[in-house]
This record gives structure tokens, C-alpha cells and sequence, in this order.
């Protein structure tokens, strides 16, 4: 690779709505653990979001909007007035460094929970239990019957989200991302391995989608369309998901959410080489935030250029990286350098707590000539 100051489309100037955003770059949300125990951001967030302020845009991590939604040990909340004071800070600290708009994960975990992390037993579509283990305060510990939500605990999650989002745009935040990816509680309804139930929340397609197409419904008309995303990661089997019929689920679930003109689509794991992507991208005419299928183990030298070039190509307006951003405060410095990245130190994703693999990664002005970056 030849380094070098270059071109990309990752780096023209883009719209959100109303929002004007300085790239197409977007900091795909990344659970950090670095909240205290209660889930209030800290003074330390703050530092390594502003870090990251000239991504054209950032979806700040995973929160949950009730105590019950919690997964792991020191995640973020977004239920209290002191989360919402500390999650302020977190969004001034971006906007006193020029950054464009953030929005805020809405994040509830469903069965992905524990006792001892959260002093509640988590609640879920069906009584089916997380496989093996979960990470709480004592280190990992087998994973408990979720309890069946009722009707009314379904009510009140769903009204839990709505006051979560209220809360968000009065923090500060242009918008919310409701999750309903990766495992998570409105995964949990999507698919019929975790959801089993014999009531109109449950059963076929549309049964099974509703419980997301309410929440979504009910953070829309608390904060405006305008300000409400979603996440979904279609085929993803993280957290003990399996799906049987993808193909048909993300169609009626588009479908369901679409015309109420909200703020964004958000595809993880989206992959330009599979039909579905061109078949979702066809059926949503809002904005689509893509996130490349990058390698597991380690970055790409180019930090996902590639990757999201090729989104950008195949209809996507913006592309959502996560790692490359978590290894690179600088990266779309990097890319428009044409330099080298950082690559991650992943012991220190999750549960180290502290500054060391979260505000210390170096940028590139300030490595020593020739060195490729903070590696491992
Ligand atoms: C440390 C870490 C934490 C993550 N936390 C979240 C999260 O809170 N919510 C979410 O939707 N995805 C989460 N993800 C997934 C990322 O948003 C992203 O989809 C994934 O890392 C793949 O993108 P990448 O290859 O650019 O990192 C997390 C990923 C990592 C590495």
C-alpha cells in the first residue's frame, strides 16, 4: 500500500435530514463498559467521544431504557436524571469539538441479562435461555431462564423506550437508533427460535415483527420521525440467534416501519454481495447507514476503505464502521491521508474499565516517522 493524500466518496460531504454532515463516515455503536455501575456516562466518555468528533456522524453506544434491559456490568443507561446529565456531557464534549450529530443506541437486552448484574430476572418473548454463559460483576456465570413478558410488560417496555428517547434528544443527542439487532430483545421477538409465543406478538411474520414496529412507532411520535432510527442485522446469529426466514422477515419489517419518514436505516454486517442488501436497499428510500463485513481478527491496513467504498456503490448513503474508529480517533484523517491504522487491542474492549485501549490509541500526526500505528 502506498500512503499518500487520496480521494474517497467515504470522505464527500453528506445529509441527514436537516443535519449536514462534514463525511459519510458514521461510528457504529460500541458498547465500552466504561459507565459506572448505575450506567451514567463519565467524564472519561466524554474524552473518547470527542476524540472521535470529525466522523461525519456517531451513534453513541448501546443504552437501555429500563433497569431491566441491562446486558452487561457498566453499560450505559438512559432512564434517571443523573444518565441523562452525564450523557449531556458526553454530547457537548462533541459538539465543543465541531462534531456533527450524535445519536444514542436504545438498547434493551432482553434475555441477554443477568440477575447478578442487573438485581432483575430478565424478561423476554419466550422462556428460552441465552446458550452458555453471560459476563456479570463476578465474571461469567451461566445464563437464567428469562421470565415471559406479559402483555403489560410489553406495554411498559414499550413506553420505556419512548421516555428513553425524550430523555435522549433532552441530553442533547439529534436522534436515538432503536436496536433490533444482534440478539437483543427485539431480535428476540423477530425470529421463532427465542420467540414462541402463541399471542399476536408472536406466530408468523407479522406477528413476530410487531413488537418492534410499536417501539419504533412510539419513539417516533415522542422525539419526530426525523429523529428516530433503526438497527437491524439481518442473518446475524450473535447471541444465540437463528434465523429461518430472513429473507421474508426484513421485507415486512421494512415495510412496517417505512412511511413515517424516520431518520435512518441502519444494516449491520451488510454484506453488497448478498441479494437481500440490494433487496432492502430497493424497499427503503431513506437513508442507509451500512456496515461492512470487515475481518474478525484484525483491521484492514486501510482501516475498511474498501469495504465501505464498495457500500457506497451499491446504494448505501453512509457507512457505520466500529472498530476502525475504536483503534483510529482519527480515522477519517487517516483515510484522507491515505495512512496507515491503528490496529485494535480487543483485551480491552469490554469489562477492563479505564483509559488504556479506550482514549489511548495514537494518532497518526503523533507517531514517530515510520511506525504503523499502536498495534498490540
Ligand atoms: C467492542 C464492541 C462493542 C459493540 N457494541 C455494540 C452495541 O452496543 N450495539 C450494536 O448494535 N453493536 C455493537 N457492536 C457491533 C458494532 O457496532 C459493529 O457492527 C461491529 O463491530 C462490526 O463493525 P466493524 O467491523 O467496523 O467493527 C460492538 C462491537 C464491538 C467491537
Amino acid at each position: 500500500m502506498t500512503y499518500g493524500p487520496t480521494t474517497s466518496p467515504l470522505l464527500d460531504p453528506a445529509r441527514l435530514g436537516s443535519h449536514r454532515l462534514a463525511n459519510r463516515l458514521v461510528i457504529a455503536p460500541m458498547t465500552r463498559n466504561r459507565a459506572e455501575p448505575d450506567g451514567t456516562p463519565t467524564p472519561l466518555m466524554a474524552e473518547y467521544y470527542a476524540q472521535r468528533a470529525t466522523a461525519g456522524m456517531i451513534i453513541a453506544e448501546a443504552s437501555t431504557p429500563n433497569a431491566e434491559g441491562q446486558t452487561y456490568p457498566n453499560i450505559t443507561a438512559l432512564h434517571t436524571d443523573r444518565h441523562e446529565a452525564g450523557w449531556r456531557r458526553v454530547v457537548e464534549a462533541v459538539r465543543a469539538a465541531g462534531g456533527g450529530p450524535v445519536f444514542v443506541q436504545l438498547q434493551h437486552g432482553g434475555r441477554v441479562g443477568h440477575p447478578d448484574t442487573s438485581g432483575l430476572t430478565p424478561v423476554a418473548p419466550s422462556p428460552v435461555p441465552l446458550p452458555g454463559t453471560i459476563h456479570t460483576p463476578g465474571g461469567p456465570r451461566p445464563s437464567v431462564m428469562p421470565r415471559e413478558m406479559t402483555a403489560d410488560d410489553i406495554r411498559r417496555t414499550v413506553r420505556d423506550f419512548a421516555s428513553a428517547a425524550r430523555r435522549a434528544v433532552d441530553a442533547g443527542f439529534a436522534g436515538v437508533e432503536v436496536h433490533s439487532a444482534n440478539g437483543h430483545l427485539l431480535h428476540q421477538f423477530l425470529t421463532s427460535g427465542t420467540n414462541r409465543r402463541t399471542d399476536g406478538y408472536g406466530g408468523g411474520v407479522d406477528g413476530r415483527i410487531r413488537f418492534a414496529t410499536e417501539v419504533v412507532a412510539a419513539v417516533a411520535e415522542a422525539i419526530g420521525p426525523e429523529r428516530t432510527g433503526l438497527r437491524v442485522s439481518p442473518g446475524n446469529t450473535v447471541n444465540g440467534i437463528a434465523e429461518t426466514d430472513t429473507e421474508t422477515l426484513y421485507p415486512a419489517l421494512l415495510a412496517a416501519v417505512s412511511g413515517q419518514g424516520l431518520a435512518c436505516l441502519h444494516l449491520a454486517y451488510a454484506d453488497p454481495d448478498r441479494p437481500l442488501f440490494h433487496r432492502l436497499r430497493e424497499l427503503w428510500t431513506g437513508t442507509l447507514i451500512a456496515n461492512p463485513v470487515l475481518p474478525a481478527d484484525r483491521l484492514p491496513a486501510d482501516g475498511g476503505r474498501a469495504a465501505g467504498e464498495r457500500l457506497l456503490a451499491a446504494g448505501a448513503d453512509l457507512v457505520a464502521l466500529g472498530r476502525p474508529f475504536l483503534a483510529n480517533p482519527d480515522l477519517v484523517a487517516r483515510i484522507r491521508a491515505g495512512a496507515p491504522v491503528n490496529d485494535v487491542r480487543a483485551k480491552y474492549f469490554m469489562y477492563t474499565g479505564g483509559p488504556v485501549g479506550y482514549t489511548d490509541y495514537p494518532t497518526y500526526r503523533a507517531e514517530p516517522v515510520g511506525g504503523a500505528g499502536g498495534g498490540r
